[in-house]
């Protein structure tokens, strides 16, 4: 199944709906001067104390907006690179009126010294792009390096849910992920076919059109420690 772009052509959202659901953050300083930025925390994005849930890659923000919705007492943060995306999401948080999400944009890859430890308690990874061609192999996400800021930013019991309907970057994250002993399993079997959630994103709705079956796994942060090897 070729993984064509598709547009969006929603026009850019009104200012105000930026201005409170939109943070942008710049790529070159958080690659250079990462410290300027504030640690990404409820106090100091939110005002308040609420435990807070990450999706890396948001997307549309069909996903992050329903659990918004669900839990008022919950804080969301959504990040992304692509504009019109984010326009999106945050046309539809706004048209919610909710008061706890925020959508960024910005490379998460370069976002990870802005994690704060034990700050997250839910990370979601869905339908992360696979990058097929070789030459685009190091734009994925997951990796060695994102398991390790995912499980220092949880807190204790905390989940990392990844879900694709590609099947083999499936399988490569999954070995990567069983390969470290820091995790347990959300669910008795290997990984889980199929995600009913209140609501699907858009690339679950595309791939599930398509015939494709969403794959997922859910990691829980099992142990503290901070190697792979579960030994510190
Ligand atoms: C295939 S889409 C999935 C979107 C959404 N999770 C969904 O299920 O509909 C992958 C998303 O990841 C975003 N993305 C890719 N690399 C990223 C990065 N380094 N940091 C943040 N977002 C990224 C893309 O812009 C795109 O919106």
């Amino acid at each position: 199944m070729p993984r064509r772009k598709t547009r969006l052509n929603a026009a850019a959202p009104h200012e105000q709906v930026l201005e409170k659901y939109l943070l942008k953050l710049s790529n070159s300083e958080l690659f250079h001067d990462p410290e300027r930025f504030p640690k990404m925390s409820s106090a100091s994005w939110f005002g308040n104390d609420h435990p807070m849930e990450l999706e890396v890659g948001s997307g549309t923000g069909e996903f992050l907006c329903a659990l918004a919705r669900k839990e008022p007492g919950t804080n969301f943060v959504g990040i992304d690179v692509h504009k019109k995306s984010l326009h999106n999401a945050a046309a539809l948080a706004s048209s919610f009126a909710l008061r706890n999400i925020v959508f960024v944009s910005a490379d998460f890859k370069l976002m990870y010294p802005l994690l704060a430890p034990q700050s997250l308690h839910c990370v979601y990874l869905h339908f992360p792009d696979p990058n097929v061609k070789r030459k685009f192999r190091n734009r994925r996400i997951f990796s060695e390096r994102f398991l390790d800021e995912v499980h220092r930013a949880l807190v204790p019991n905390g989940r990392l849910s990844v879900m694709t309907d590609h099947r083999p970057y499936f399988f490569e994250m999954l070995q990567l992920a069983e390969r470290d002993q820091r995790w347990s399993k959300g669910h008795a079997d290997r990984y889980v076919v199929g995600f009913e959630p209140l609501a699907k994103s858009r690339f679950q709705l595309r791939w599930e059109r398509h015939g494709l079956a969403t794959l997922r796994f859910e990691l829980i942060k099992a142990s503290a420690a901070s190697t792979r090897g579960g030994i510190e």
